[in-house]
């Protein structure tokens, strides 16, 4: 197993070994916060012929793009090998064939080609440098295509940092996040080292950012839609 120990956040090795449940609700997010956005802006924007998730974790959202859209060739990509296993085994066991995961570790990104969707959601917080990521996504972006992600501005911080400093009192049994870990996993948000915000994407990629929610107008925003954006820049 090759070793993915982040100095910046938690070993997400470790993590995805210890899980035995690939739905964890803390590392799985999109499909329940993003998924009906992202369909809704995808009818709007066109089905891309290429989809790559960056940061998929346990592919919640890549099965149910390849499901909903079986012409569309989707790829996973994430840091920690032992997700990656899992998902491909369960590709494999659901005949899913217009799937498949490969290894990335953010902010470099070099794929064979481009896509006419790059997604990335709650994953850019975990790479300290974000704006480079930001960049090595957006050239995979095949033109005309469109990259979409979430991000944590500095609201997110101001809550992360009350969190940190008591998480025993912010985060119970209910919570997604465990409070031993909260402090580690969001360390660059808390210390404010990766935020974003659209000056910064625009800095970035030299094209402004637009909501999400402009276009999926249909679809009813995630409580946490301030703090962590759901942005998309068209190439
Ligand atoms: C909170 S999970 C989000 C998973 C998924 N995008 C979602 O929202 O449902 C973050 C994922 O990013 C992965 N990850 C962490 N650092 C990464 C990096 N530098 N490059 C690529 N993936 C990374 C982790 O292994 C984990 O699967």
């Amino acid at each position: 197993m090759t070793d993915t120990t982040y100095a910046d956040t938690i070993d997400w090795d470790r993590y995805w070994s210890e899980t035995d449940d690939e739905a964890a609700d803390d590392a799985n997010g999109s499909a329940e916060h993003v998924a009906d956005a992202l369909f809704e802006f995808v009818e709007e924007t066109g089905v891309p012929d290429w989809h790559a998730d960056v940061g998929c974790g346990g592919g919640a959202l890549a099965f149910d793009v390849a499901a909903r859209y079986p012409e569309t060739a989707v790829v996973g990509y994430d840091a920690a090998d032992p997700v990656l296993d899992a998902n491909r085994s369960r590709a494999s066991e659901t005949d899913r064939e217009n799937v498949a995961f490969e290894r990335a570790v953010l902010p470099e990104f070099d794929p064979d080609r481009q896509f006419g969707l790059v997604t990335c959601f709650y994953t850019l917080c975990y790479v300290a440098d974000a704006e480079r990521a930001l960049q090595n996504l957006y050239d995979a972006v095949e033109p005309g295509g469109h990259l979409v992600f979430t991000y944590h501005n500095r609201y997110a911080r101001a809550v992360f940092e009350g969190i940190a400093e008591s998480p025993e009192e912010h985060l119970d049994e209910s919570s997604v996040w465990s409070p031993e870990r909260f402090a580690d996993r969001f360390e660059l948000v808390v210390e404010g080292e990766n935020l974003l915000s659209y000056d910064r994407i625009h800095d970035a990629l030299g094209t402004w950012p637009r909501s999400v929610w402009s276009v999926a107008e249909e679809t009813d925003r995630y409580r946490a839609w301030r703090q962590n954006p759901l942005v998309y820049v068209p190439k």
